[in-house]
């Protein structure tokens, strides 16, 4: 008997870089994905290969340790998961052979890694006649994909398990929640990659986990100075101070007692965090044109306090919104890959138009392809399918 998962990408609408700092996030789950087509078998094992030769088959035993492969095989993923669930107490005493293939194009800051992570774990679960709830699924294996070694938050393996058609998710932590928005008849998001690659096993990871420390150090001496309780979940402190109220009092305190660089940071982190709110009342209003400022508002913050920016997704940005889009801003965690624009059913086609005109055109001396440039659809979460015998 064979069967299939499919686990769907994301696209972060807004609140970059707040998942790890305990604040909101607002993604889509989106209509590209990845699938493993596989066959249970008896033994313990996972033996998993790919069409694309950039993509080698492997395969490793179900036991611990389960060691990892070199930095960057695409394996770790996979035995990300399965040493999540073995670690957790699921044993995993039956194993999987099948075939990965996907849509959501890769190291693009569209999660096409937690989307593997993900489906690797339902098809081991399902080999094994386990099911555990998808909230608890979802945290689990946010904490198993730090295996690969970039200390994430848990956005990614959240939206690509709780998708739903036409709707964002609002995306809460510790603990883990997900709210569905209806998102409003005839907003339309662009995706447009940079043509830059932000491996999250590579160069990005240093950087991104760089910020999650200044993040960290920064939480830890405003918070001594406003003299906030501790908290057993140090990160949902940042949640404790945002919801004190008093941003610009918590700025003011922040930019006296913090190092520059741990100001920015900062900054960047508790205002994203309360644009997170305002958007999705903008989006719960039909109010297209507030959500595209909060998204352009965002991008300013990633670009110059939280240094995550490249001139290839502000060009990205600046082209987008001078062609229409309500908003524009990077997606993911940057350093390279996507930016997301608003745009509606009359501008759509315009700013498409306008970044391969004046984006990809000019770069590669012809248009983009699909894969670079498309208009994701709000789709559905990670699922299991029979196809047959
Ligand atoms: C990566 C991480 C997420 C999140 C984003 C930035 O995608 O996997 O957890 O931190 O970066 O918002």
């Amino acid at each position: 008997m064979s069967w299939r998962v499919t686990a769907p990408g994301r696209v972060n609408l807004i609140g970059e870089h707040t998942d790890y700092n305990g604040l909101p996030v607002l993604p889509i789950a989106i209509d590209r994905d990845i699938r493993v087509d596989f066959q249970i078998v008896d033994d313990p094992v996972v033996r998993l290969d790919n069409p694309s030769a950039r993509f080698a088959p492997f395969a490793f035993q179900l036991k611990r340790p389960i060691e990892a492969a070199d930095q960057g095989d695409w394996s770790n993923y996979v035995r990300a998961a399965a040493r999540g669930l073995l670690e957790h107490g699921v044993p995993l005493e039956r194993g999987i052979e099948g075939t990965v293939t996907g849509s959501v194009p890769i190291a693009s800051g569209l999660s096409s890694s937690s989307a593997l992570v993900v489906a690797s774990a339902l098809a081991l679960l399902k080999a094994n006649g386990v099911t555990l709830p998808r909230l608890q699924l979802a945290a689990l294996m946010a904490r198993a994909e730090r295996f690969v070694g970039l200390e994430g938050g848990g956005m990614d393996q959240a939206a690509c398990l709780h998708g739903v058609e036409r709707h964002a998710l609002r995306i809460e932590f510790d603990p883990l929640r997900v709210t569905p928005v209806r998102v409003p008849e005839g907003w339309r998001w662009v995706v447009a990659s940079s043509l830059v690659r932000a491996e999250k096993s590579a160069g990005a990871r240093d950087a991104y986990n760089e910020r999650a420390r200044q993040c960290r150090d920064a939480l830890e001496e405003v918070r001594d100075a406003v003299g906030v309780e501790r908290t057993p979940s140090q990160e949902s402190s940042y949640r404790g101070l945002v919801s004190a109220g008093d941003l610009d009092g918590l700025l003011r305190v922040a930019r006296r007692i913090l190092a520059p660089v741990l100001f920015l940071r900062f900054r960047h982190v508790v205002t994203e965090g309360s644009r997170v709110a305002l958007a999705e009342q903008a989006m719960r209003d039909g109010d297209l044109h507030r959500f595209g400022d909060l998204m352009v508002r965002s991008h300013e913050s990633l670009r110059d306090d939280y240094e995550v920016s490249t001139g290839e997704l502000d060009a990205i940005v600046e082209v987008a919104l001078e062609a229409g889009a309500a908003g524009a801003r990077l997606t993911g965690a940057g350093f390279g890959g996507c930016a997301v624009a608003l745009c509606d059913d009359s501008t759509v086609a315009r700013v498409m138009a306008a970044l391969a005109a004046r984006f990809y055109e000019p770069r590669l001396g012809r248009p983009p392809t699909g894969d670079m440039m498309f208009a994701p659809k709000a789709s559905v979460r990670a699922r299991v399918e029979r196809l047959g015998d």
